[in-house]
């Protein structure tokens, strides 16, 4: 989605400015722009399609001592939502009454919903709009307010807007300043030495400094250089903490990989290990989860786990549903967080609400984060990105530590959030039902986990070979049972946004009920076959498939012949309980599907459309 870079210091801004915006590119976007405070002016650059282009169009600017030298700017990555991404509608959005200098300029990530009224009101007034997008109506509306003083001109305009923003604003007539502000979308203020750097996330800020702050919502903070002054829509000033960044700049480099997706997958027995460090005791047969600030007695009287989220977060929290019902009989639901805002739900003090979230910021999530929170339900994040306004507004959970995930398609934040989540059932299990030697058990197959995954990579050739059979197929099934249903709904979901092949999950008894009459020739079925519940039902499943030239590429227990000989091909994984199965059958499939879209020649770590925080409805 959108991407934010800003800069305010002694240095220049624009190769600082260009450097940010080639961080963000992971998160998805089709045109880029930059505005650079120089003598005296705002100049702005902006084109569609990549970076590179932007930095092209701007041509020769190291050795300019006039548009592009200034050592303040604002930088955006625009993924489209109001209009086509044209060079037009790119950020930033330049304001001013008689439309031939820009008095403002800003960037906004976000949706202004009320938009269309402040547009025809300021066309009304004589203004000239040059886009067809929202944000241009709030860089006019703050050039409408503005008297020389940016952050008053700034919190009037923000007053009167109905949506979200994440915002850095530059007036020309007030060279040294730069106005960042928030509601629903973040922003990160890297503090530097005497210098400032702005950020919509903090991959962008990592190469410069640790130190950063992030804003809340309704924060205004005026900039200028290594000054931060924050306050309130209503100028009431406010104090936020300096938090340190706790990863490197090389977590967020691909690192010889060919992709991030790659890198992320390999990374997965490290970063499953980071998850689970110093939160399992083998000796109690539980685990430690301070942050959830839960007492024992708490979790006996809690009724209900509900468990929301979105996309490959939502599958992870299926596996944890599964978990709690079966180690804690306790009773747990998913949720897709967009339903769940907006269907008035029934959850109340007795329940306990997990959001699940990779980047902390997503927009549904967030809102039914809230709603349950209204409705007095205890809430708790699970959440990757830390200081995300999830991780914030929940104030209890826990983080993954998985490291920074660059690829739009998530890989090691589902791992981690399987890991994890089985680790939330172990607890609740142990306060409620479980008895000590039971618990010990799960808890030495939960500390298994890396090294499950570790076995699963070395099939890496060969899941590549036999990525090369399923290249020309247009559509494909997924099948599973139990614990392995959540891994084919994840590994359909996988396939599908990276390498563009239409391919659908269904529990493996659910495809007699109708999706059985599309199997033919062209249709191949994954299907989760790891020994353990349910297997032998589902390998009749596969026959079924089969007798109907649907070819079959079973994910299987390493050594298991009888499921070998009903697949025409195969990927062994270590024997493991199938709670645990989830994760090593997931890694395999993100495997194939990585192959898949890398034989196709697909942008594997930006897919088309796609964006790596969905910050919006
Ligand atoms: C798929 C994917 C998305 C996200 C979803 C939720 O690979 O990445 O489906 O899982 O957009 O994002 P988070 O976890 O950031 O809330």
């Amino acid at each position: 989605m959108c991407g934010i870079i800003a800069y305010s210091g002694n240095r220049s801004a624009t190769p600082i400015l260009l450097n940010g915006l080639r961080k963000l590119e992971y998160r998805g976007y089709d045109s880029a722009g930059i505005a650079i405070h120089s003598n005296n002016s705002i100049h702005i650059y902006k084109q569609e399609g990549k970076v590179e282009n932007l930095v092209k169009s701007i041509g020769d600017y190291e050795n300019d001592s006039t548009h592009m030298s200034g050592n303040l700017g604002i930088a955006h990555t625009r993924w489209a939502t109001h209009g086509p991404p044209t060079t037009d509608n790119a950020h930033p959005h330049g304001a001013s009454a008689s439309g031939e200098e820009h008095n403002i300029a800003l960037v906004h990530n976000g949706i202004i919903e009320n938009y269309r009224a402040l547009k025809s009101r300021l066309e009304g007034e004589g203004r000239v709009f040059h886009s067809d997008t929202d944000s241009e109506a709030l860089s006019h509306l703050i050039d409408s307010y503005y008297d020389g003083d940016l952050a008053k001109a700034v919190s009037t305009a923000l007053k009167e807007v109905q949506g979200t923003f994440g915002i850095a604003c530059l007036a020309k007539a007030d060279p040294g300043k730069m106005v960042v502000a928030r509601r629903g979308s973040p922003i990160v203020i890297g503090l530097g030495d005497d210098e400032t750097i702005i950020a919509s996330d903090a991959s962008a800020i990592i190469s410069h400094t640790r130190q950063v702050i992030y804003l809340d919502d309704n924060d205004v903070a005026v900039i200028q250089g290594g000054k931060v002054d924050i306050r309130t829509l209503d100028a009431s000033p406010v104090v936020r903490d300096i938090a340190d960044i706790d990863w490197s700049e090389d977590a967020a480099e691909k690192g010889g990989y060919e992709h991030y997706m790659l890198k992320e997958i390999f990374e997965q027995p490290t970063a499953i290990s980071n998850s689970i460090r110093g939160r399992i005791d083998t000796d109690r047969g539980t685990s430690v989860l301070a942050g959830l600030q839960l007492e024992p007695r708490d979790i006996v009287d809690l009724q209900r786990l509900v468990i929301i989220g979105c996309g490959t977060s939502m599958n992870g929290g299926l596996v944890g549903e599964y978990a709690v019902e079966d180690f804690a009989g306790m009773l747990s639901e998913v949720e897709q967080a967009a339903e769940f805002r907006y269907r008035n739900p029934i959850v109340g003090s007795k329940d306990m609400v997990v959001a699940i979230s990779q980047s902390g910021e997503t927009a549904d999530t967030l809102a039914a984060v809230r709603e349950a929170q209204c409705k007095g339900a205890l809430v708790a994040g699970l959440v990757n990105v830390v200081g995300s306004t999830i991780a914030r507004e929940t104030g209890r959970g826990i983080y993954l530590h998985a490291g920074p995930e660059i690829s739009v398609a998530s890989t090691k934040a589902f791992t981690c959030q399987v890991s994890v989540l089985l680790m939330i059932a172990l607890k609740f299990a142990r306060s409620r039902r479980l008895s000590h030697e039971e618990g010990i058990k799960i808890a030495k197959e939960i500390e298994r986990i890396p090294e499950l995954v570790e076995e699963v990579l070395k099939q890496n050739d060969h899941i590549a070979k036999l990525a090369e059979d399923f290249v020309d197929y247009d559509n494909m099934f997924y099948i599973g049972r139990g614990y392995l249903y959540p891994v084919a709904l994840e590994g359909a979901l996988k396939i599908k946004e990276i390498s563009y092949i239409h391919a659908e999950a269904y529990h493996a008894a659910e495809l007699k009920h109708g999706p059985i009459a599309l199997l033919e020739e062209s249709m191949p079925v994954v299907a989760l076959l790891n020994e353990g519940p349910g297997k032998e039902k589902t390998l009749g499943n596969v026959e079924e498939c089969r007798a109907r030239k649907s070819p079959v590429l079973g994910v299987i227990t390493a050594g298991d012949e009888e499921a070998k000989i009903n697949c025409d091909w195969y990927i062994e994984v270590p024997a493991s309980p199938h709670y645990t199965a989830t994760i090593t059958s997931t890694v395999a499939l993100q495997l194939f599907s990585y192959h898949v879209a890398r034989l196709k020649g697909c942008p594997i770590d930006q897919p088309r459309n796609l964006a790596k925080s969905v910050t919006v409805e």
